[in-house]
């Protein structure tokens, strides 16, 4: 799967979630108790975890086998929250959610891939459901690193994909989903000296 060594050195290192993300904080205002959230490359589960000690019901996804097996154990007193190890690319459709959320994990695949994550959140978000995503954009300086690969694509330490607002925006419409909040800046996330330009959107089924 995608940088799966590098990830799995990563969270080797950074095995306990840190705070939620201003990511996570800011979505939480869109968000009702009990209903049912997956996380999308959920990490070291900094956003799971707040999520699911909010009130939602939580599916935290990743690839990281060792991280997630951690994750349960240490959170195993959390019932309304569980880790499971797959491809969020080809996930099957055994189950519905109301909300899918999504943070720095989209720019981590390539176009062809992107395609079916849509396809599987038009078919298996509820009606009134919400995608929450936060990704990389193209204006991000981050694409000036490393090595290009292609207009959108580059690798520093790993593999990136950048997003163009206008042309994301019309891919979620695609799908049917309404937009309800759309934001192209800086200072979302500022972690070191990486300040990177981010695109927030907020779609409803
Ligand atoms: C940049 S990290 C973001 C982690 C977390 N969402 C956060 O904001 O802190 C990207 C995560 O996506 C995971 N990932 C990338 N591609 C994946 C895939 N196809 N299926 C499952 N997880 C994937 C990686 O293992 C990594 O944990």
């Amino acid at each position: 799967m995608d940088d799966k060594e590098y990830w799995e050195n990563y969270y080797k290192k950074n095995r306990n979630p840190v705070d939620a993300s201003t990511f996570a904080r800011f979505s939480l205002g869109f968000l009702e108790k009990d209903k049912k959230l997956i996380e999308f490359g959920c990490g070291n589960g900094r956003d799971s975890v707040y999520f699911a000690t909010e009130g939602l019901n939580v599916l935290a996804i990743d690839q990281v086998e060792d991280e997630l097996n951690y994750l349960n154990e240490r959170y195993s007193g959390l019932e309304n929250l569980l880790f499971k190890s797959a491809d969020f690319t080809n996930l099957d459709d055994s189950e519905k959610f109301d909300y899918v959320y999504s943070r720095f994990t989209l720019h981590s695949i390539p176009e062809e891939r992107e395609k079916k994550v849509f396809e599987w959140i038009k078919n298996q978000l509820n009606d009134d459901g919400l995608f929450l995503l936060e990704v990389r954009s193209i204006n991000d300086p981050m694409f000036n690193r490393g090595e290009k690969i292609s207009d959108h694509e580059n690798i520093t330490t790993h593999y990136r994909r950048y997003l163009d607002i206008g042309e994301t925006i019309d891919k979620i419409r695609n799908i049917g989903l309404e937009i309800v909040y759309q934001l192209e800046d800086n200072d979302l996330s500022v972690y070191g000296d990486d300040n990177p330009v981010l695109i927030r959107i907020v779609a409803r089924k």
